[in-house]
């Protein structure tokens, strides 16, 4: 199982610091959260944000783009360092042709789901996917409470992947904390995006991955 903190929770006047701090604590992926304004009602992160962080750590950078017309702005995140780039279906009329594009920037290439949007039809592009986002929350902010049936439909990703033989990572972003994790272990995630539970916790970052790893099933 893979532990990826959303620098969302972070203190960013110490980007740097807190970067380092997930990476001491045993961080697997670093996650960017990038909100217009538009998509979602938050304004956050961009390509620029995205470089510090490329320059803070050796950690793949999963970039989830929540934003509209993600198109116009691949190539930008793709030099700022992503190593991953997710878009969301909702904002993607052609979502093969954009997950093409984000592998002609070579950059592996993610799709999220919001908690509203359906698993079906996302069958013909699964087999392009090196990442699946499973939303556990609306997206637009950190510390939001978990939807409960965001559990259900993890297994059911899960069971889609596996129906394709597909090797993309299964994440699930939004409200994860060492009281779900195992749950979703056994649903079949394999990231687990973490943003509040991590930077928020009492010990510090390091402290808040470790809680979540300890959490999990052996
Ligand atoms: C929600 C973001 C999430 C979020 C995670 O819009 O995509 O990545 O920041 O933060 P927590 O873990 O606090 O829900
Ligand atoms: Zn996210």
């Amino acid at each position: 199982m893979k532990i990826a903190p959303s620098i969302l929770s972070c203190d960013f006047s110490r980007l740097g610091e807190e970067i380092g701090a997930v990476n001491e604590g045993g961080a697997d992926w670093i996650h960017v959260d990038v909100m217009d304004g538009h998509f979602v009602p938050n304004i956050t992160i961009g390509p620029v944000i995205t470089r510090g962080a490329r320059c803070s750590t050796d950690l793949p950078l999963d970039v989830h783009l929540m934003i509209e017309t993600p198109e116009r702005y691949l190539q930008s995140f793709a030099e700022a360092g992503a190593t991953f780039m997710t878009v969301h279906a909702e904002v993607c009329p052609d979502l093969m042709a954009t997950v093409g594009q984000i592998h002609s920037l070579g950059v592996k290439a993610g799709v999220a789901l919001n908690p509203e949007t359906s698993l079906e039809e996302m069958d013909d592009v699964l087999g392009e996917l090196d990442l699946l986002v499973i939303m556990s929350v609306n997206p637009g902010f950190g510390g939001q409470a978990y939807i409960p049936g965001s559990t259900e439909k993890v297994a059911e990703a899960r069971r889609l992947l596996d129906r394709y033989g597909s090797p993309a990572e299964l994440e699930v972003d939004g409200g994860v904390d060492a009281n779900n994790a195992a749950d979703l272990q056994s649903a079949g995630a394999s990231v687990l995006v973490a943003g509040s539970a991590i930077y928020g916790h009492p010990e510090g970052p390091g402290a808040g991955v470790r809680t979540i790893r300890e959490a999990l099933l052996s």
